[in-house]
């Protein structure tokens, strides 16, 4: 790649989706444009670069990054945080809100849906109160966002992290694919949103203040300055006393904010203070 079209497109993604590529990864771009390149009728990434240098809102450049995102995911990914909910953040939650009191949680960089849909197995089989528990995810990729509220998932997609018990219960076979079931879904909501503008706090703000907030396997993917931005935007949509749930390697940082550590079964949790 020519190297003043590598530094745009370094730039691009930073500014973007606050996504920060190293001088080696090079390689990265090239191999997540081949699509792209080949349905556009471009040469090559300089092409493509130049193209969305000139548009950088536009819809060639959205899709850019897009594909630029990692989306992988699975149901009850590490287990430990749903377990954590079950036993300590729903009882805590529900013993301090009374019978009726509703529960907003937040699934930010939601993927496909693997995540929202844990939570929401997880409050059907342990919060008493039906309808009480509301999940909004949130993702930047267009696409992640569509196949989330879908509700769709191949064999293969189930098959990841989704015990047969919770499958039989909360989706229903439709040929090779498995459709979640309406009393799962009606308890979830999908947006986009992009954790790096300053319009987040706004975006979310009708389906909160947020009494816990997911937000796994995407902080890594930022630098540490714009890590704490994120975090302080998270942590100003969450009701005081909430519960940051950060990836397995990835803890919160932020100068508007204090957290307090909560250890869970030897795991790391974030109580805001
Ligand atoms: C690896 S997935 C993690 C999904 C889920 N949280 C999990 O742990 O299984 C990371 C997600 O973050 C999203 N993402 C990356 N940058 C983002 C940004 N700036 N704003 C919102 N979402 C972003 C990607 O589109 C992707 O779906």
């Amino acid at each position: 790649m020519q190297p003043l079209e590598f530094k745009f497109m370094q730039e691009f993604l930073l500014r973007k989706i606050g996504l920060a590529l190293n001088n080696d990864k090079q390689y990265l771009i090239k191999s997540r444009m081949t699509r792209l390149l080949r349905e556009h009728g471009l040469d090559d990434v300089n092409a493509l670069s130049r193209t969305i240098r000139q548009k950088p809102d536009g819809d060639l450049a959205r899709q850019v990054l897009d594909a630029m995102t990692t989306n992988e995911t699975l149901f009850f990914r590490d287990q430990y945080p749903f377990d954590a909910l079950r036993d300590l953040i729903f009882p805590e939650l529900t013993a301090a809100k009374g019978a009726h009191g509703k529960i907003n949680v937040w699934s930010a960089a939601s993927s496909t849906g693997q995540e929202a849909c844990s939570i929401a197995m997880t409050a059907s089989e342990s919060v008493p109160g039906p309808g009480r528990v509301h999940i909004l995810g949130t993702d930047f990729s267009v696409k992640a966002v569509a196949a989330a509220s879908k509700g769709v998932y191949s064999q293969m997609e189930v098959q990841r992290g989704l015990p047969i018990k919770q499958l039989v219960r909360f989706f229903e076979q439709d040929g090779n694919r498995w459709n979640v079931r309406p009393e799962l879904k009606k308890m979830m909501r999908f947006a986009h949103a992009n954790l790096v503008e300053d319009q987040l706090v706004s975006t979310v703000r009708r389906h909160g203040p947020f009494d816990v907030v997911f937000c796994r396997n995407v902080l890594i993917y930022f630098t540490p300055e714009e890590r704490a931005k994120v975090v302080d935007r998270i942590a100003r949509s969450m009701q005081k006393g909430g519960y940051f749930v950060s990836g397995a390697t990835e803890t919160p940082e932020g100068n508007v904010s204090r957290w307090e550590q909560v250890l869970f079964k030897g795991k790391r949790l974030w109580k805001l203070l």
